[in-house]
């Protein structure tokens, strides 16, 4: 038998369900947010949160806006039991937040969980039990019968110990855990039976939480799944429909999202998405996604830093560097092209406008986080990012021939020396390779004379050591410049392109002339930097002319 072999698995079945509404809708609000990473989360660590640490998550929770936080399983650990009364005994729970608590169908967990939360102004008593097939029989070995009577015998558990603490405002919530592998009308006939116990009504509501306790289909599956039990269960008024998604396919935020439209009112899941296996749905993504739809998610994740430093310090777990919204790369472009559309928006972009940037679906500062971080360069980067940063750091604007000759410069030297190529790496190659106004020629002064109707410039400079003074005519400075050279060098030469513009302001200001030259037949370009115009000019040509006469050098000495 073939070890991976796909024939030992069959699709899961998804109800049949007519005229299905989902697809339609959008989602236009946040939804009921209920954190289990105290839980959920907390119990898929390989070291569980010390009390130190579900106090730092518990606060941030309470930072971020979480209104509905599953504190734990106190009847099944002492910590969690401990960590309960700490919140209640020091009053910690913000009047405006509610405790969740998990416990199994069984009465002495019951009783043992009414313990912990005694006191408590109001709490979520969250009683599950698995209703799947292969959980029924495998290892429960019971039909679906003894299944819905522990369950309805889970919520009567629940509702007598309740009333024994009248001090409290209870909301009573129902799991039939694995859901998704549950045939759906089976789950809303153990969800009835549950709510004939419970009797909610639209003032008291009980929560049904439909899990996907292992992710076994395609999002489109469960919202199937979920939009038939909100249109088959009775009395939809007095139920919140709640989701609780994990990840094993990798689509926890999407089965969330999709269960949205698809009816539910409530969404379960952790912060950067630490569960058991794959890990639970993604509050932040989740978040982060109707944020960038212009919805009010209703979370402040404004400062993701935060959250990621105390998540990554609660869980152990590092985040991933291209995690959804909150990863290190994720407003950063390596490519050419997506650098330089990049670049181009955010010059059109203006404050107060709607966000229409390529590549960033949201503002990075939005995150705190800094454009900065956008371009980096390396061997895949072409011209966009490399003429981002020279114009970012050091107000070079390249037209856009020079950006493509230096970009593949920087691409060269990137495969040599590997990795990225920070902004004074690149600023230097540019220099070095454009900037050669020094050797063998270099100019030493010139006068312009303007009165005959055009240029007449007298042009001193000194060639391998020896002065020399060119004369030159033409329109303009420049080309009565390249005149004088042509003689004196004894060559064709063209402008194939000028142009040039101001660095800084005031008594410190420069001009930075870049040029592109044709010089018998070859184009070679060159780059100057004067606090004149008028010699800016002409060093850039400069530049040129001697880029080229170390060309020839060059090859001559190869030949
Ligand atoms: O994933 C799950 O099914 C659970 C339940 C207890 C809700 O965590
Ligand atoms: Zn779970």
């Amino acid at each position: 038998m073939k070890a991976f072999d796909h024939s030992k698995y069959r699709p899961t079945l998804a109800p049949a369900l007519a005229n299905r509404q989902w697809p339609s809708r959008s989602i236009t609000k946040a939804p009921i947010w209920a954190s289990v990473d105290l839980r959920d989360g907390n119990q898929a660590l390989l070291e569980p949160m010390n009390p130190q640490q579900k106090k730092r998550m518990w606060a941030l929770l309470v930072k971020l806006g979480v209104k509905e936080i599953e504190v734990g399983f106190p009847s099944a650990s002492q910590t969690d039991f401990d960590f309960v009364r700490w919140a209640i005994e020091e009053k910690q729970i913000p009047d405006d937040v509610t405790i969740q608590v998990l416990v199994q169908a069984r009465l002495e967990l019951i009783k043992r969980t009414y313990e912990a939360v005694k006191g408590a102004r109001r709490v979520i008593v969250h009683v599950y039990n698995s209703t799947s097939p292969v959980q029924r029989e495998r290892v429960f070995g019971m039909d679906k019968a003894g299944i819905t009577a522990i369950a309805r015998q889970g919520a009567q558990w629940v509702k007598d110990e309740a009333a024994k603490y009248p001090g409290t405002e209870w909301q009573f919530e129902y799991s039939p855990e694995s859901f998704t592998s549950t045939e759906t009308e089976y789950a809303v006939e153990v969800c009835e039976a549950v709510m004939g116990v419970w009797q909610p009504t639209p003032q008291n509501k009980c929560i049904f939480n439909l899990p996907t306790t292992v992710e076994v289909a395609t999002p489109n599956v469960f919202a199937d799944q979920v939009e038939y039990f909100h249109t088959h269960i009775s009395r939809r008024d007095s139920v919140v429909l709640s989701v609780h998604t994990h990840n094993d396919r990798g689509c926890a935020v999407a089965a969330g999202e999709l269960a949205l439209l698809a009816g539910a009112d409530r969404v379960e899941g952790t912060l950067l998405g630490n569960g058991e296996r794959t890990g639970n749905m993604d509050m932040t993504t989740m978040a982060m996604n109707l944020y960038s739809q212009g919805v009010d998610p209703k979370l402040d994740l404004s400062n993701p830093d935060e959250i990621i430093q105390v998540v990554t310090e609660c869980t152990d777990i590092p985040l991933h560097p291209r995690h959804p919204w909150f990863g290190e790369l994720v407003y950063t472009a390596f490519s050419g092209s997506h650098q330089d559309a990049i670049r181009k928006c955010l010059q059109q972009q203006k404050a107060g406008e709607p966000w229409s940037v390529a590549y960033l679906p949201i503002d990075p500062k939005d995150l705190g986080r800094d454009y900065q971080a956008i371009i980096r360069v390396n061997s895949q980067s072409g011209k966009g990012g490399v003429a981002f940063v020279l114009e970012r750091d050091f107000g070079l604007a390249l037209p856009r021939w020079l950006q493509i000759e230096l970009a593949q410069v920087v691409q060269k030297a990137s495969e040599v020396r590997g990795g990225e190529m920070d902004p004074a790496t690149i600023h230097n190659l540019f220099r070095e390779q454009f900037i050669a106004d020094r050797d063998p020629v270099s100019l030493t002064g010139y006068q312009l004379d303007r009165s005959a109707g055009h240029d007449a410039i007298k042009v001193h400079v000194v060639d391998r050591g020896v002065k020399v003074t060119m004369h030159g005519e033409g329109e303009g400075a420049l080309s009565a410049f390249v005149d004088g050279l042509m003689k004196h060098g004894k060559s064709k030469i063209a402008v194939v392109d000028y142009s040039e513009h101001a660095i800084g302001t005031g008594t410190n200001a420069e001009a930075v002339a870049y040029v592109q030259i044709n010089i018998d037949g070859q184009r070679v370009s060159g780059v100057a930097l004067d606090h004149d115009t008028v010699s800016a000019s002409m060093k850039a040509v400069l530049s040129a002319w001697n880029r080229m006469q170390a060309e020839v050098a060059q090859r001559q000495k190869v030949a």
